[in-house]
């Protein structure tokens, strides 16, 4: 892969931050857009705009044709069965909540869902509501030192009454690649529904929703590359057409009256009101642009500058990775002796390099960790090995000011 053809394809990243050439390393938190994205979006806007479906003139047709076609693309990204089956909704939080709130209806008081120590509160936060709500029994499959999950642990919590198993594909804080396509064996095998979290795998990984079996599988655009304000449900279409509607209003029914509604099919059922049309062909946009780099090369490359990245960070006597996982994606969150995860995103800051800082949305998987934040640096395809150096650099003049 060229790295610095890839890089002059994302115009922000020759910009400067704090008069230092900025050195992106928040990609868990979002990722930087492309030219092609960037382009594709600003087009539509300034030539394509349109609602979709309703219209009978040129521009409606052309933006729901371009609508339609984003949704294949990203049925063919994941290896979907079915293009009906792929959802446009805000991002993977509305994903899961729109599974807890509508499929989530079948459980009964009793009923168990499987989580795992270091799932996003996106993942916990929606089970709990529905929980409470219907008297639902969460149970949570454990991590070892490395943060792995304990697939021991997952096992023996599956039973006959687990009905979900909800979990991450690609930890956020960790950077820790499940075993999903086992869990799901797994989950499967006691009858129960798997949904996946995969909004940290999409950006790094092939993702091939056939081949791990599962039944719902969530992400967000602006965590691969495109758009903000937009993601995606996959869904089996037998629970799909089975399920209420998440939303009602327009562009979901088939007939309204006083008396009663009837609801269109999958996907429009699903996708009450306007959705996000210039979202949803921007991620398409993104998707082609990481088909015309290739997801095999992405991913050599990101592992290459993930082991360069662990071992240079390594050397640094004080700092601590948390999250060695065999298995992983280039995520590295670490702590520094007495120094506060905060401050050392701040002087990072200063010398141009961007981290998140904080629980990451994780706060049990911190708890476990019997930390209160990590300072967290995400790798993107982007990146480079000169990049961790500077972050390094950095780190060691953090260590040095509280020295
Ligand atoms: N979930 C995002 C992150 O990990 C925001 O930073």
């Amino acid at each position: 892969m060229n790295v610095a053809a890839v890089r002059s394809d994302f115009p922000i990243l020759s910009r400067e931050v704090s008069g230092k050439p900025l050195v992106y390393l928040d990609n868990g938190a979002t990722t930087q857009k492309p030219r092609a994205v960037i382009d594709k979006i600003s087009r539509f806007f300034e030539h394509e705009n349109s609602n979709i479906h309703r219209g009978v003139h040129y521009l409606s047709m052309d933006a729901t044709d371009q609508y339609d076609r984003a949704r294949e693309r990203l049925a063919k990204m994941i290896n979907a069965p079915k293009t009906c089956e792929v959802l446009f909704v805000r991002g993977t939080t509305e994903a899961i909540n729109l599974v807890t709130n509508s499929y989530g209806e079948r459980l009964q008081e009793g009923d168990e869902i499987l989580l795992t120590m270091m799932e996003h509160h996106a993942n916990i936060v929606p089970w709990q509501i529905l929980a409470k709500r219907k008297g639902l029994v969460i149970q949570v499959a454990g991590i070892n030192e490395n943060g792995e999950l304990d697939l021991d642990d997952f096992s023996a919590k599956l039973n006959e009454r687990t009905k979900v198993a909800a979990f991450t594909h690609v930890s956020n804080a960790l950077g820790t690649i499940n075993p999903v396509k086992e869990m799901t064996r797994l989950a499967k095998e006691k009858g129960a529904m798997v949904l996946v979290d995969g909004a940290q795998a999409v950006p790094h990984l092939r993702v091939d929703v056939q081949d791990i079996g599962c039944d719902f599988y969530a992400f967000s655009s602006h965590k691969m590359f495109g758009p903000d304000g937009v993601g995606v449900l996959w869904g089996r279409q037998q629970w799909l057409n089975a399920m209420p509607p998440y939303q009602g209003g327009g562009d979901m029914i088939e007939q309204v009256s006083f008396a009663g509604t009837t609801f269109r099919g999958i996907p429009e059922r699903f996708e009450a009101g306007t959705p996000n049309i210039s979202g949803a062909i921007g991620l398409g946009a993104a998707v082609d642009y990481l088909n015309e780099i290739g997801h095999e090369k992405i991913e050599l490359y990101e592992k290459g500058l993930l082991d360069y990245a662990t071992a240079v960070m390594s050397e640094i006597s004080g700092l601590n990775i948390h999250g060695r996982a065999a298995d992983k994606v280039g995520v590295i969150s670490f702590t520094l002796d007495g120094i506060h995860p905060h401050d050392i995103g701040t002087i990072l800051d200063t010398e141009g390099v961007a981290i998140r800082a904080g629980h990451h949305c994780a706060q049990p998987l911190m708890d476990h960790l019997k930390v209160s934040g990590t300072a967290r640096a995400s790798f993107a395809f982007y990146n480079t090995c000169e990049e961790a150096d500077t972050l390094v650099a950095a780190i060691r003049k953090v260590q040095k000011m509280f020295a």
